[in-house]
C-alpha cells in the first residue's frame, strides 16, 4: 500500500514538474526576441526544413519555426532525384506539405531548386540523346513552376552552375545543351512561373573570380530578355575565414545589376576544414578522425563567443545594405540537423546555427537580435 502510494505520489510529482517545465518551456520561448520581427523592416529570416512531418509532436520545433522565422526553404524536397525519380513520375507530398505549412503560417516559401546537376535521378544520366535531355530539362521546370506558382514566393532556378575559377561547371546539362541552358531555364520558368521570383543560387559566389562568373551569367540572361529578379549567395563559411571584404563587394556588384541580393543557406561552422577553402562542393569529403572533430563533447564557451562575435560583424554587414538584401536564411534550424554535421567528414559534431540541439538560443543568437536592436 505504501509502496503504491509512494509510486503514486512520485508520478504525480513527475507529471507536475514534466508539465510545470513544459509550460515554462513554452512561455519562455514566447518572451525570447523573434528574429523575424527584429528585422522586420530590414529583410525576411528564412530557414530550411528537411520535412514537416515531426512538427506537431515536435512541439519545440513547432512553436519556434514561425515564431522566429517569416521565411522557408525547402532543404531537400523539392530536388529531383526527390519530387521527379523516375521520369515523367512526381511524387509531390513532402514538397506539398511544406508548402501548405508555409501557407499556413504565412511564410514566404524559396523552392530549392529546379536546375542542379547535384541530386539528379538516376534515369538523367543515363539519357543519351540531346532532345531527351532537353525534354526532362523542359518538363521538369514545367511542371514544378506551373505547379507551383502563385503558391511559393520564388526559385533557385539554377543552382551551382560555377567552378571556382568562375567557367562554367561541367555538367549533363552543359554537356548536351550547351552553355544556353542557364537563359534557357530561366526563360521556361518565367513562362511557367509568371508570379514567382527567379533566382540564380551558388556558394562562394563572393569570391572575385566566381563573382564575375555569376555577374556573365545575370548579363547574359538579362540581354536576352528574360527575367531575372536576384541573386543567392549561400553562405555556407567557417567562424575563422570569413570573407567580409568579398562579401561586402558582392553585395554591391550585384545589386548594381538590379538583382535582390539574398544569403540563402548561411551556416557558420566551427570545425576545422581538411582543406583551405570553405564552400559546399558536395562532392568533396575527406575520412574521420578525433582530431578532426574536437567538440565532440560540446562547444566551449570561447569558441561560442567567437561565433557570436562573427555572426555579429556578419549581420552589421547586412544591416549596412538593407536596401539591397531582400533575405538572409539560414540553413537549418538546430545545431543537431545541419548538414555540416556530415559533410566534408562524416559524424562530426559541429554548431554552425543559432539554435542548439534542444532548440535552445545560442550566444550567436543574442548577438544576431542585439545588431538588429542597436540598429
Ligand atoms: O532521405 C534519405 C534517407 O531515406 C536515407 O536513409 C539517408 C541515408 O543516407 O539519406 C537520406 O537522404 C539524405 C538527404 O540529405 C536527407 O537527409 C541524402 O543522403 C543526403 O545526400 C542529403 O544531403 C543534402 C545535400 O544538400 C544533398 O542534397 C543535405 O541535407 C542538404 O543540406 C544539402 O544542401 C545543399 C543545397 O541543396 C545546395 N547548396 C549546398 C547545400 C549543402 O550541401
Amino acid at each position: 500500500m505504501y509502496q503504491s502510494i509512494k509510486i503514486l505520489g512520485s508520478l504525480t510529482l513527475a507529471l507536475g514538474l514534466f508539465s510545470c517545465s513544459h509550460t515554462r518551456n513554452i512561455s519562455s520561448e514566447k518572451n525570447l526576441p523573434s528574429l523575424k520581427q527584429t528585422f522586420k523592416s530590414d529583410f525576411l529570416i528564412g530557414t530550411a526544413l528537411d520535412s514537416v512531418q515531426n512538427l506537431p509532436t515536435n512541439e519545440k520545433e513547432a512553436q519556434l519555426i514561425p515564431y522566429q522565422f517569416d521565411a522557408m526553404t525547402p532543404e531537400n524536397a523539392m530536388k529531383a532525384e526527390n519530387i521527379h525519380p523516375e521520369w515523367g513520375r512526381y511524387y509531390f507530398d513532402q514538397a506539398d506539405k511544406i508548402v501548405d505549412y508555409a501557407q499556413q503560417h504565412g511564410i514566404k516559401l524559396n523552392g530549392h531548386t529546379l536546375i542542379w546537376h547535384s541530386q539528379l535521378p538516376a534515369f538523367v544520366h543515363q539519357i543519351q540523346s540531346a532532345d531527351s535531355l532537353r525534354m526532362f530539362f523542359t518538363e521538369h521546370i514545367r511542371t514544378l513552376a506551373s505547379r507551383y506558382n502563385g503558391k511559393i514566393d520564388s526559385w533557385d532556378v539554377v543552382n551551382e552552375a560555377l567552378n571556382e575559377d568562375g567557367t562554367l561547371r561541367k555538367s549533363i546539362f552543359l554537356d548536351k545543351l550547351g552553355d544556353d541552358f542557364i537563359v534557357e531555364a530561366f526563360r521556361l520558368a518565367q513562362q511557367y512561373a509568371p508570379d514567382t521570383k527567379l533566382y540564380y543560387n551558388d556558394y562562394n559566389i563572393e569570391q572575385p573570380q566566381k563573382r564575375a562568373g555569376a555577374i556573365r551569367i545575370i548579363k547574359q540572361i538579362q540581354a536576352a530578355g528574360v527575367r531575372i529578379d536576384g541573386v543567392g549567395i549561400q553562405g555556407h563559411w567557417n567562424i575563422r575565414s570569413l570573407p567580409f571584404d568579398a562579401i561586402e563587394k558582392s553585395i554591391q556588384e550585384f545589386s548594381a545589376l538590379g538583382m535582390e541580393v539574398m544569403f540563402t543557406e548561411l551556416d557558420l561552422g566551427v570545425l576545422p576544414n581538411p582543406w583551405d577553402s570553405d564552400g559546399a562542393e558536395i562532392s568533396h569529403t575527406a575520412g574521420y578522425s578525433e582530431k578532426m572533430d574536437p567538440y565532440k563533447n560540446g562547444l566551449p564557451d570561447s569558441v561560442a563567443q567567437l561565433q557570436a562575435q562573427q555572426y555579429e560583424k556578419l549581420f552589421n554587414l547586412f544591416l549596412k545594405y538593407k536596401d539591397d538584401i531582400s533575405r538572409v536564411t539560414f540553413w537549418g534550424v538546430n545545431d543537431g540537423q545541419s548538414w555540416l554535421n556530415g559533410w566534408p567528414i562524416p559524424d562530426r559534431t559541429n554548431y554552425p546555427l543559432l539554435f542548439d540541439r534542444q532548440f535552445n538560443p545560442k550566444p550567436a543568437f543574442y548577438k544576431v537580435i542585439e545588431t538588429g536592436k542597436s540598429k
